[in-house]
């Protein structure tokens, strides 16, 4: 099934779901060998790097999992100042970044124009580089409105695409179908759309990881972005166990077989519960690392679970050090935007 996958065949959701059940160490070494040749096809040794800017941790939304859930009243509130976000992009620009990853909770402080004026200003300063919003559920309208300011990509993960299983990660207000119907909007619009999944979340089982790689399939994300859960103690999922590295990197390499083409990023929280995470990430498929840009001062309240990694090599200002880590297992870090190769302009 793994060569099928390789050859560019298909697989069932029953497929998919045996292959994560019966996996082990042979049938992992064999994926992640046919997977470093796929993404070797389409952007040899090449590892791009994001620059993370996590510029609010105001949210409205009430997520199970998420520590900066808007019930979490231990949650240490701050937003950053246009200025400072400003001023984030200026240092990652002379870093070498040329993509900018602006993420945060939902937050009605930064309404459609506030976004938009701050993307135009990335635009006029950084020139050449790319935007990428990640802020969460929008209407159309706004989404059109961000785009048109010169956002060119958009991070949502769509989570689980099992309904019963998301209706168990979230409150009521939230739905599959509204997270989908975003989804879809952003693409029709023209963005480079991400979207993904955590590993090991609640509930979940080989069936739910399996209608994962269905959804991923049909959909044609330009990007996956992919972690282990990792429990926060001041969520209702404090207690539960969190994902596995073992199940994490087998579910990269699923995901590399399946769009040979995708960007694929080596997650801060797979670098959180192993501190070789994203190398392994990386040998397992992925060629993304969104080191933080953010103040160093506001990085440990960005706390979507307990020990997020925020101080090491994990930081923009450490991007020397990441070079020479991705080097040592042979790849290149590179200064570029970055696009999906099934659109990039070169
Ligand atoms: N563990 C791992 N990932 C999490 N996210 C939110 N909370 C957690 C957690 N406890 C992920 C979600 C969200 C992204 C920004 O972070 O998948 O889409």
């Amino acid at each position: 099934m793994i060569d099928r996958l390789y050859g560019g065949g298909e697989l069932s959701r029953e497929e998919y779901a045996y292959l994560i059940r019966n996996r082990g160490d042979d049938s992992a070494r064999y994926l992640f060998s046919l997977a470093a040749k796929a993404r070797e096809r389409y952007y040899g040794n090449k590892i791009y790097i994001r620059g993370l800017i996590e510029f609010t941790n105001y949210c409205k939304n009430d997520c199970f999992y998420c520590g900066i859930r808007r019930s979490n009243k231990n949650a240490d509130r701050y937003r950053l100042e246009v200025s400072e976000i400003l001023d984030c992009c200026k240092e990652g620009f002379e870093l070498g970044f040329r993509t900018f990853v602006l993420q945060g909770g939902e937050d009605g402080y930064f309404n459609d124009e506030r976004l938009c004026r701050i993307v135009r200003e990335i635009k006029r300063l950084c020139p050449g580089c790319a935007v990428t919003l990640s802020v969460g559920e929008k209407s159309r309208g706004s989404y059109q409105a961000y785009f048109d300011a010169g956002a060119d990509r958009y991070l949502l993960r769509h989570e689980t695409a099992d309904v019963r299983h998301y209706e168990k990660l979230h409150p009521k207000e939230l739905s599959a179908e509204n997270r989908l119907r975003c989804l879809h909007d952003l693409k029709e619009i023209g963005y480079q759309v991400g979207t993904g999944f955590m590993v090991g979340s609640p509930y979940q089982t080989a069936d739910e990881l399996a209608m994962d790689m269905m959804f991923i399939k049909a959909f044609q994300p330009h990007m996956v972005g992919i972690g282990p859960f990792v429990p926060h103690h001041d969520t209702p999922f404090g207690n539960e166990k969190a994902g596995t590295l073992e199940l994490t990197l087998f579910m990269l390499g699923l995901v590399r077989l399946t769009l040979p083409a995708a960007l694929l990023p080596a997650t801060t929280a797979l670098g959180t519960i192993d501190p070789e995470g994203r190398e392994k990430g990386v040998l397992a498929g992925a060629n993304v690392v969104m080191p933080n840009l953010s103040p160093p001062s506001v990085r440990k309240k960005y706390q979507l679970y307990d020990n997020k990694i925020c101080t090491g090599c994990e930081s923009a200002q450490s991007v020397d050090d990441l070079r020479k880590r991705m080097s040592r297992i042979g790849y290149d870090v590179v200064v570029d935007r970055g696009d999906a190769v099934s659109i990039s302009k070169n």
